[in-house]
């Protein structure tokens, strides 16, 4: 059977792609950002998933707005990198796992949550940003498959936090029941506090921030329990896409172990944070 092996907690900002494609991350203004993140980067490489499910959020550039499902899974054999305005990223396409996938989307749909199935999809810095934050040097091709999973954050009304928890509890149990031995890695991203428009443009709110990396571990519920007018108040409008780290925590055991996390203020507009969680399962095993 599959087996959840780890998940990682990770912001998204294009600009952390964009110093990374640029070959800028040893500049002054992102070194402390990548150096924190590379204990997590060591561990993810010696603990190589076969799939990454990606729980993410496009900004409007593959999907319009005049259509937004709340939650959606993508079933493609391959996904193209989005253009989000000055031309592709040039890292790899993204490869899919549709055995995988369709089998989410049956038992999801039969664990009552009516997901909107993707057959096509380009993918944004939602999801190839936290990719590279995953494997900075892909080379030719990602090492791992990936299903898309996506969560409207960017349109009101916003799921709840309480239903993405249970939504990625759903998850967790439909991936352990994927019938081969297949090693998934699961990724919530985007977060932490952030607001890119508006009167409150460059909110940052560190208290939250702090109390948020913490709580993901060891009290979700909590942060289950708080109204998306709660995460707009106090993390911004943008940083309502910590509901997507929810999803991720909800599909890991009861057991898991935090083996790194950072925090930096800011990247480009953002709290950037990186949170890594080693599944330990039923049977409690570190491995290290
Ligand atoms: C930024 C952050 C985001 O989450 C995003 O989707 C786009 C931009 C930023 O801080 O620049
Ligand atoms: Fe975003």
């Amino acid at each position: 059977m599959a087996e959840v092996i780890w998940g990682l907690a990770t912001s998204h900002v294009p600009s952390i792609g964009a110093a990374m494609d640029h070959k800028k991350t040893e500049d002054p203004y992102w070194k402390p950002l990548f150096d924190g993140y590379a204990p997590a980067r060591e561990w993810m490489a010696e603990h190589r998933p076969d799939v990454a499910v990606i729980v993410y959020n496009d900004h409007a550039n593959s999907i319009g707005l005049d259509l937004v499902p709340t939650f959606g899974i993508g079933t493609a054999e391959s996904y193209d990198v989005a253009d989000e305005g000055w031309g592709r990223r040039a890292v790899p396409r993204v490869v899919g796992a549709p055995e995988l996938s369709e089998h989410l989307v049956v038992e999801l749909m039969d664990d009552s949550f009516d997901i909107a199935t993707f057959h096509q999809l380009d993918v944004d810095h939602g999801l190839t940003v936290p990719l590279s934050v995953y494997c900075p040097e892909p080379g030719d091709a990602w090492p791992c498959a990936v299903v898309p999973i996506l969560v409207n954050v960017i349109q009101y009304p916003q799921p709840t936090a309480a239903r993405c928890y249970a939504l990625g509890q759903a998850l967790g149990r439909a991936i352990r029941s994927f019938p081969k031995d297949i090693r998934v890695a699961v990724f919530g991203t985007g977060g932490m506090s952030h607001q890119l428009s508006g009167a409150r443009a460059g909110l940052i709110n560190t208290e939250f921030d702090r109390m948020f990396l913490q709580a993901i571990e060891t009290e979700p519920e909590k942060l289950a329990a708080l109204t998306r007018e709660d995460y707009i108040r106090d993390a911004g409008t943008e940083g309502i896409e910590l509901i997507m780290w929810l999803v991720m925590r909800g599909a890991l055991s009861d057991s898991i172990r935090r083996v790194h996390d950072t925090y930096h203020v800011p990247a480009s507009n953002t709290a950037a944070a990186l949170a890594l969680f080693e599944d330990l399962g039923a049977s409690g095993a570190v491995s290290r």
